[in-house]
């Protein structure tokens, strides 16, 4: 089944972690991706990925519009 479906993260700051998070009976953190501030990270879910935890400021683009995420503090 081809995943056509992306999911795009820009950094509002230094340091935003994009973690995904494993699909099946446990869920697990698998990966994490450190961004900087204006970097991009384009994304799918996979066969290995059901969800993605967004760590720090980031715009996250998808098929169901945007939304922002906030730093703590
Ligand atoms: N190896 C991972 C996978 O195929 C890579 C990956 C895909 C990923 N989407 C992700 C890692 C989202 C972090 C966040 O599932």
């Amino acid at each position: 089944m081809a995943q056509t479906e992306y999911i795009v993260i820009r950094a509002q700051e230094d340091g935003v972690n994009v973690i995904g998070l494993t699909r099946g009976n446990d869920t697990k953190f698998h990966h994490t991706e450190k961004l900087d501030k204006g970097e991009v990270m384009i994304a799918q879910f996979t066969e290995h990925t059901s969800a993605m935890k967004i760590r720090g400021k980031a715009e996250i683009h998808s098929a169901h519009g945007m939304v922002e995420s906030e730093s703590k503090k």
